[in-house]
């Protein structure tokens, strides 16, 4: 397990592992945090549900209307109270390997079965196909799908939406679309607005607006089936206030910020490409990718990729070995995240092109 304490000791360190983003963030966003700290709002509790302005911004920025959002701790806090209230009536849950591990973890603490659908290949488009889940999906499955694809990148088209639909209906499946990377993605469709009654979008304010230590997320949902989370909240003294009146500034400014954050993200995906693709070994693996992050294949290589990330790290570059992400395939990869200053992605393509 990485050891987040010590690398936090590290002030020269470039943060390049977890996604979260690390450029100068909003001054709004920084002066509603001041204005709420100044007014001591930290002796509060925030409502259960969270702020009814967050709240309605939530849903107007996914563009769902007739949903309602729950504000909980990260998108993760949101993730493990669908797991923990869902899992009495769960067959399975349905994920992909790589993916995200967290879910799965949780309902199986439940005794919940978890399959795992393996998608590191260019035919399936390294995401999952209709075909692949049409062999595993039975009734009362929790279909897990994370879009974009955290690590690989990847990102789902309506039609392939439409088809992971089709067999979600026909077994009353319930499917958790995990939207923590959509505000990165070139055009996103969301599965809510194919299949209301049957999804739950989870929402991060930790990547696009780089609140993650603030730990602030939503989940989002038709009141009907949102009812069944809200029954008993996860937070039922409310989530961070404070967080809370950051993200309402951050969303209040999302289209400039959105503008200069996506066109930093893409300048320094290209320049980690470039590096990759001048040295003899790793192959950057969906290109453009729709995430924050790049995954690059290191196959072939003598070195394996926790030793890649090693020799990096000796650089002052910290990047994530794919065996947090992949028990099948986590050998063969690393990824790299690129929501960082320039400056940073610049160290990486130094440090990787050292690499012998
Ligand atoms: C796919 C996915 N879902 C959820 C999360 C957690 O998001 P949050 O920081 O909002 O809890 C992450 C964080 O890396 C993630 O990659």
């Amino acid at each position: 397990m990485t050891d987040f304490e010590a690398l936090l000791k590290r002030p020269g360190l470039a943060w390049m592992g977890q996604n979260t983003t690390h450029l100068e963030p909003p001054p709004e966003v920084v002066a509603a945090l001041e204005e709420s700290t100044r007014r001591r709002e930290f002796q509060f509790y925030a409502p259960a549900f969270g702020l009814a302005e967050l709240r309605e911004l939530i849903v107007a920025d996914l563009g769902l209307p007739g949903c309602t959002a729950m504000i909980t701790d990260g998108a993760v806090g949101g993730l493990y109270h669908i797991c923990t209230v869902q899992a009495p009536g769960l067959s399975r849950l349905i994920t992909t390997d790589p993916g995200w591990p967290w879910p799965g973890r949780f309902v199986h603490l439940q005794g919940v079965p978890v399959t795992t659908v393996e998608v590191y290949s260019a035919e399936a488009g390294y995401k999952l196909t209709a075909a692949a889940l049409a062999e595993v999906i039975e009734p009362r499955s929790l279909l897990y799908l994370i879009d974009p694809l955290n690590p690989l990148g990847s990102s789902y088209r309506r039609d392939e939406l439409e088809a992971i639909v089709e067999l979600a209906r026909a077994s009353d499946a319930i499917v958790v679309h995990d939207c923590t990377y959509r505000h990165f993605a070139d055009g996103h469709t969301l599965v809510a607005e194919l299949y209301p009654e049957g999804t739950l979008t989870t929402y991060s304010f930790s990547k696009w607006l780089g609140l993650a230590g603030l730990r602030l997320g939503a989940v989002v949902g038709h009141p009907e089936l949102l009812g069944r989370l809200t029954g008993t909240p996860s937070a039922p003294l409310g989530a961070n206030i404070s967080a809370q009146r950051a993200a309402i500034a951050g969303l209040r400014v999302k289209e400039p910020w959105l503008r200069e954050l996506r066109q930093v993200n893409s300048r320094n995906q290209q320049i980690v490409t470039e590096a990759v693709e001048h040295t003899p070994f790793g192959r950057v693996l969906v290109r453009p990718s729709h995430g924050n992050f790049l995954a690059v294949d290191i196959g072939g290589h003598r070195w394996s990729a926790d030793q890649v990330c090693a020799a990096l790290l000796e650089q002052d570059v910290f990047i994530r070995s794919g065996t947090y992400q992949s028990p099948a395939f986590g050998e063969r990869f690393v990824k790299v995240s690129t929501s960082v200053p320039t400056s940073w992605a610049e160290r990486f393509a130094a440090a990787w092109t050292g690499l012998r």
